[in-house]
């Protein structure tokens, strides 16, 4: 590994004598909202932190990083492309983490940097505070990267009735369904894979989900998963659709919004998962400080 001048970084910890210094990594990353929802967090409980952006070319996330701790750096987000590279880059991981196999969250403890991954707990706090009811509920997760992995943990542990993951190609969902075999027994939950073209078809998919999540990457280029086939049985006026993406109604939404169903994007569960993040640096007694809901509402103003 070369090294690099903590000068050469987007937000330089050695700049904020006497405050903690924290960063959101990812590439690209200037549109990031996370540096403004931490800020808010900051102010509710009455923190005296920054929060800046690192943008590291794609292949330098452990430099920056490095980099970054080394010269002083408290904590620091990780976003798309870099989950991985910070899971390999962390010291230690959270049972959380290994499972989701990827990082969103860094911090130093006892001199080593820890790895967790907070996104399936916001996912799930956000739905539940949006009143979605997810003990006994049919859940259908599209996709099965590593978005989806990362929140499949958590669905799970909420004991839905079903969990079906349906993705392009079968090999991936048929992965995770084994790599969850077990957390799902315990949980009692029918966790099956099924392939997207497998939705179009009634004997394969009898009966539609309370809960259908967006974890493909296709919401990006404003395509839906979901063929109008696969529409029709997955989505009745009851069900809930909720893209992971935000800021916009996506294809995805707007097939639901055809169909009578509630829809929802991502802003929730990104305001979600930066609340944790926050908690396990600056410390869970924050918990009855900060206001997630206050600041996503901001956000949406
Ligand atoms: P991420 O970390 O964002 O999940 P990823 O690991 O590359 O990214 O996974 C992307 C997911 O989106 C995969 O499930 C992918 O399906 P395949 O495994 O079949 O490739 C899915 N995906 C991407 N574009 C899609 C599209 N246009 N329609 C349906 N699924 C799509």
């Amino acid at each position: 590994m070369s090294s690099l001048n903590p000068a050469d970084l987007h937000t330089d910890p050695t700049l904020f004598s006497g405050v903690d210094v924290y960063a959101v990594a990812g590439n690209p990353i200037a549109h990031s909202k996370s540096p403004e929802i931490h800020q808010r967090f900051a102010e509710q409980a009455q923190q005296k932190m920054h929060y800046g952006r690192l943008q590291p070319d794609i292949n330098a996330f452990a430099l920056v990083a490095k980099t970054f701790f080394a010269a002083g750096g408290k904590g620091m987000n990780v976003t798309v492309p870099f989950k991985l590279d910070a899971q390999v880059f962390a010291d230690a991981l959270t049972p959380r983490a290994q499972l989701a196999g990827a990082v969103n969250t860094l911090w130093i403890k006892d001199g080593q940097v820890w790895g967790d991954n907070t996104d399936g707990a916001g996912l799930v706090r956000d739905l539940l505070a949006q009143g979605i009811a997810l003990h006994q509920s049919r859940i259908l997760l599209l996709g099965a990267g590593g978005a989806a992995r990362g929140v499949l943990g958590p669905l799970l542990e909420q004991s839905p009735k079903c969990l079906v993951i349906a993705n392009r190609s079968s090999e991936k969902a048929d992965e995770l369904v084994k790599l969850f075999a077990n957390l799902a027994a315990i949980n009692e939950v029918a966790l099956e894979s099924r392939t997207l073209l497998e939705l179009e078809d009634a004997t394969k998919t009898p009966y539609a989900f309370d809960l259908v999540i967006n974890a493909t990457a296709a919401g990006l280029t404003d395509e839906s998963p979901l063929s109008t086939g696969a529409v029709a049985n997955v989505f009745v006026p009851s069900s809930f659709a909720y893209d992971m993406v935000y800021g916009k109604t996506t294809a995805f939404m707007r097939q639901a919004l055809q169909r009578g169903a509630r829809v929802s994007d991502g802003l929730g569960m990104l305001v979600e998962q930066a609340a944790d993040a926050f908690l396990l640096w600056r410390g869970a007694h924050l918990a009855t400080v900060i206001d997630p809901r206050a600041v996503l509402a901001k956000l949406r103003s």
